[in-house]
């Protein structure tokens, strides 16, 4: 960090919804970053049927980190390093929960550095309590009536049984 040039990182992610885990990392980034954008992405590598429209997952996330001023929400469409490119973002934050996310996450940031060879990829590990947590496991288990109140923040547990009850 420094004084004249502050340093932004992007951490991007499909974030349906936000967890626990997402948070962590985004607490650990702001240990090493000045400001950080939270990106979420129209386009996920990895299809996946959605529960949130983009939009409701953007507030949710705004919702969480209201307060504090050095967190931006925004959502992007296209292409991960075009939007880095634009807002001259050179760190893209990743978090790494377990060898089984290394493959994937090393090709998208070999892919993403062939794009773009100024953008450097970060991985963050989590908190060991979050290293089996997906946002796709908390939709199932919420989906089938499972308790994941453990597992995200409280204004998201609220909108998921909104969401699910409807
Ligand atoms: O939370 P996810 O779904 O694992 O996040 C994946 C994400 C959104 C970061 C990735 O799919 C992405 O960057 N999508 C934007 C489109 C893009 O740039 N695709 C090429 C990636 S190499």
């Amino acid at each position: 960090m420094s004084a004249n040039r502050p340093v932004i990182a992007i951490y991007p992610g499909s974030f349906d919804p936000i967890t626990l885990g997402h948070e962590d990392i985004a607490r650990r980034t702001l240990q090493i970053a000045d400001r950080l954008i939270i990106a979420v992405a129209h386009t996920a590598t990895q299809s996946k049927t959605s529960l949130f429209a983009v939009d409701e997952r953007v507030e949710l996330i705004q919702e969480v980190f209201q307060g504090d001023d050095r967190v931006e929400v925004l959502a992007f469409k296209g292409l991960l390093v075009d939007f880095c490119r634009e807002r001259g973002v050179r760190f893209v934050i990743r978090g790494l929960r377990a060898v089984s996310d290394f493959e994937y996450e090393l090709q998208m940031a070999q892919m993403n550095r062939e794009l773009w060879d100024a953008l450097e990829t970060v991985f963050l590990a989590p908190e060991l309590d979050y290293s089996f947590l997906s946002s796709s496991l908390v939709r199932e288990v919420a989906g089938l009536g499972g308790d994941v109140t453990r597992f995200v923040s409280p204004s998201v547990w609220t909108r998921l049984q909104a969401k699910l009850a409807r």
